[in-house]
């Protein structure tokens, strides 16, 4: 299972909760995480991580090879062991080493090729991203995709327009609200979206996936009981369940202190800024942007993504 993890717009945590959901995915998997963003890798710095093996190590061996072992071999371990393949925190080299993974001649598959496993669940923390990025063609072969974002005014007028275009880019799109702001019944009834929960504000358990000194620890006390690595833990299950065929989901009222909950029905709630009220779709999990002609199709994959 390959699984994207993006923003679209500022810092909302992506880095951390691309950490925390490969710590937290329930095994029996086998979690790899891959850091793809194109402005360069934190992981690296974080953990004092070697400067290889990483991404652009596997960019030069996937020219040769698109060995489904290729990904483990180029991987470190974290603390608590979860293998992730950095990126170099130099954007220029980051970047060339996407565009390198991201050619189909030249080793695209190989992320893809290692997600399809039986046992493997790739994630991709593809950073901050528009429909240039070079991260984009893995984006749109993942199996599942997480955006994050913030959920203030200036944030959800932003994503209000990008909405429509974003939901098309993978087959099982979510949103994660990060942090205070609109409620999720809010953000439900103004983007015609519903959201897959909320990642709460956690100090503590962003500092552990960051790698500083933290009250909590790695290994099964750090990021395992954690607030943030509980939602990630939920929020993976869901993800699995999502791949899965039907039975559906069952659908529970909105309720923001418990995020993996479904919205069913928004009470009276108040607009927010700058975002056109939009109905709120009943479609579960997923996006549901209101459709375009086709040629807006065609401009998003073409251009800018709004
Ligand atoms: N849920 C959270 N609660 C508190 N701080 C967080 C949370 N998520 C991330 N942070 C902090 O925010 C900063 C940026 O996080 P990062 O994951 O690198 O963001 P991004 O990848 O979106 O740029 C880091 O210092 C991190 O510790
Ligand atoms: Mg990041």
């Amino acid at each position: 299972m390959l699984v994207a993890v993006l923003s679209v717009k500022g810092s909302p945590g992506v880095t951390t909760f691309s950490v925390a959901l490969a710590a937290r995915w329930p095994s029996p998997s086998r979690a790899l995480l891959v850091e793809a963003d194109p402005s360069g890798g934190d992981v690296g710095t974080r953990f004092s991580l070697e400067s290889a093996p990483g991404l652009v190590s596997l960019a030069v061996a996937a020219r040769r090879s698109d060995d489904p072992a290729l990904l483990w071999q180029h991987a470190q371990a974290l603390p608590g062991g979860l293998p992730v393949v950095a990126a170099p925190p130099d954007a220029d080299r980051a970047r060339a080493a996407l565009s390198a993974l991201a050619d189909p001649s030249t080793g695209a598959g190989v992320l893809r090729t290692a997600a399809s496993a039986p046992d493997a669940v790739v994630i991709v923390d593809c950073g901050r991203i528009d429909a240039g990025s070079p991260a984009m063609p893995i984006v749109r072969s993942a199996d599942a995709m997480v955006l994050l974002t913030r959920a203030h005014a200036d944030d959800l007028a932003h994503l209000a327009r990008r909405l429509p275009a974003i939901g098309r880019w993978t087959a099982h799109p979510a949103m994660l609200l990060v942090g205070e702001g609109y409620s999720t019944a809010e953000v439900a009834r103004e983007l015609g979206v519903l959201p897959l929960g909320r990642v709460p504000d956690d100090p503590h358990g962003a500092a552990v996936l960051c790698g500083r000194p933290s009250t909590l620890r790695w290994g099964r006390s750090g990021p395992a009981h954690s607030a943030l690595g509980q939602v990630a833990h939920k929020v993976a299950k869901v993800l699995i369940a999502e791949q899965a065929p039907p039975p559906a989901l069952p659908r529970q009222a909105p309720a923001d202190n418990q995020p993996m909950q479904v919205l069913r029905a928004v009470p009276g709630v108040h607009g927010v800024p700058g975002v056109p009220a939009s109905p709120v779709s009943a479609n579960g999990l997923r996006l549901a942007p209101t459709p375009l002609p086709p040629n807006t199709e065609n401009t998003s994959r073409g251009g800018q993504a709004s």
